[in-house]
This record gives structure tokens, C-alpha cells and sequence, in this order.
């Protein structure tokens, strides 16, 4: 039943079934096996689907431009989209590689790709080289499959010091519900939430080993310490997500 509802947290509004899964991000995919029909579009509907091989999807409507060029060479790039490339992201999602040179018009550079004939965006901060494996037909869109075969990254964001790739300092967007975002700051990383506390000083009182929780089940407040090694850190690190 569609409508207003009272329920446990408050009045919640019971919509029909639709894409509500935000943000997300705004890539530019751009495809293309020789100069004369590179072209790029703006993707939402896409993301990560393994580590290991490492895969990723676009959903693309076959009425696309780059539909037929992405399925007759089985391959593309995934570029992430930045403050700078706003614009070009939204132009290149309401205008067709069928009527426009969009690398022409927006002022980017195709570039080299290392594994795929499809050209990167110069101007984008990571570049996902993908090999389509799969394509599933869903309804309005087909989910293409692809496994990543190369990643480019801009190295004017690796820190000289730590070697660490700082994607935050290339500002990227995201696309939330109909409106493109800049992020905000950082709220903690990846595992903080279990990360050990520095140790508290020794209280007067030795607390005996019953009471202190050694048997008994953890709380989530009491698992700050709990689930890691001696070390602290969380025993997973994002890239084994
Ligand atoms: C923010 C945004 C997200 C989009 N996401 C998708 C998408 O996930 N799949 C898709 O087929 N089209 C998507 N589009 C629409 C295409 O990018 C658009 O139709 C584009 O003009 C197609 O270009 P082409 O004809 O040169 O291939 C999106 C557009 C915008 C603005």
C-alpha cells in the first residue's frame, strides 16, 4: 500500500519501486577503438562487482551511441569525475557522440590507455581500463561486466612522502537524486570504528577477570578492542575489501 504510514522511527511516505540508491558516482566512460569514433558518456549506474579478478559494471541503454561501440569492441574506460569535470560530466550525459566530437567540445585529452584501444581522459584523476566479460540484457539497460586490466592514476595526487594515492585532494563528485555533489570531510577510516582506543591509565582497583568481559560476549561499545590483532588495526584493509 502506497501512502503515509506512522511507523517506529516516525511518519515515513511508502514510494513505488525505483533507483533510490544514492549517491553515487558520475563517471565519464569513454570508448572507442581508433580516433575518428572515441567518444564518452556519463554513467551512474555503475560499480565495483569483485576484488579479485578485479571487476567492475556499466549499465548503458542500447539507444547510447556508445552502446554499439562498447559492444562491438568490448572495451572501455571508466574515468572518475572531479570539481573540474563537473560540467563536462553532465554536458557529455545530455548530449550524443552522435552529434558532437565531446572530447572536441569539452577541451579534454584522449589519451593512451595501456591495455584497451580505448583512450582514457587525460583530465581524469583514476582511469579503469576494462575488458568486457559479460553482458546481461535487464530491460531498460544491459549490465556490462568487465574485468579491470589497468588502472591509471594522475600522480600529482600521490603523496611524496607516504606513496600514498590521495584521491580526496583531486575533489571528486558524486551524483545524489539529481544533483551532483562535492564531498565533504572525513569522518574516519576504513575500520575505525573497532580501531583500539590508546591505552587508559591503571585504575587504584584490579579488575577481576570476570568482570572485566573476558568471558562474557562483547558489547559493540566493548568491542572497540576486541575483533583485531595485538596491533590495533583492523585485520582487513580496504583494497581487500
Ligand atoms: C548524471 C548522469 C548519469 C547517467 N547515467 C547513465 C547510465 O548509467 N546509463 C546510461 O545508459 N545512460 C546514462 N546517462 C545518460 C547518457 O550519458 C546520455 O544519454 C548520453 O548522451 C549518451 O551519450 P552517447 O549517445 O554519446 O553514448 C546519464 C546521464 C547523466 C547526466
Amino acid at each position: 500500500m502506497l501512502g503515509l504510514f506512522v511507523s517506529l522511527y516516525g511518519m515515513k511516505e511508502s514510494w513505488k519501486p525505483g533507483t533510490v540508491l544514492y549517491p553515487l558516482p558520475a563517471v565519464l566512460v569513454s570508448c572507442g577503438a581508433a580516433p575518428e569514433e572515441y567518444n564518452m558518456l556519463t554513467v551512474a549506474w555503475t560499480g565495483t562487482v569483485c576484488s579479485e579478478p578485479p571487476m567492475c559494471f556499466v549499465s548503458i541503454r542500447p539507444s547510447r551511441h556508445s552502446y554499439d561501440i562498447i559492444r562491438r569492441t568490448g572495451e572501455f574506460v571508466i574515468n572518475l569525475t572531479t570539481e573540474r569535470l563537473a560540467r563536462a560530466a553532465d554536458w557529455c550525459g545530455v548530449r550524443s557522440g552522435r552529434d558532437f566530437d565531446k572530447f572536441r567540445e569539452m577541451g579534454l585529452t584522449p589519451g593512451r590507455a595501456l591495455h584497451v584501444a580505448a583512450p582514457i581522459i587525460g583530465e581524469s584523476p583514476v582511469n579503469i581500463e576494462c575488458r568486457v566479460r559479460q553482458i546481461v540484457p535487464l530491460g531498460s539497460h544491459d549490465m556490462f561486466i568487465a574485468e579491470v586490466v589497468g588502472v591509471q592514476v594522475d600522480a600529482d595526487f600521490i603523496d611524496p612522502d607516504t606513496g600514498k594515492f590521495c584521491l580526496e585532494r583531486a575533489c571528486p563528485i558524486v551524483y545524489s537524486h539529481g544533483e551532483y555533489f562535492a564531498l565533504g570531510r572525513a569522518l574516519g577510516h576504513f575500520g575505525w570504528s573497532v580501531r583500539k582506543k590508546p591505552a587508559a591509565k591503571p585504575t587504584a582497583k584490579p579488575v577481576s577477570k570476570a568482570a572485566s568481559g573476558a568471558s562474557a560476549k562483547r558489547t559493540a561499545s566493548s568491542s572497540a578492542a576486541a575483533p583485531q590483532t595485538g596491533s590495533g588495526r583492523p585485520k582487513k584493509r580496504p583494497a581487500g575489501k
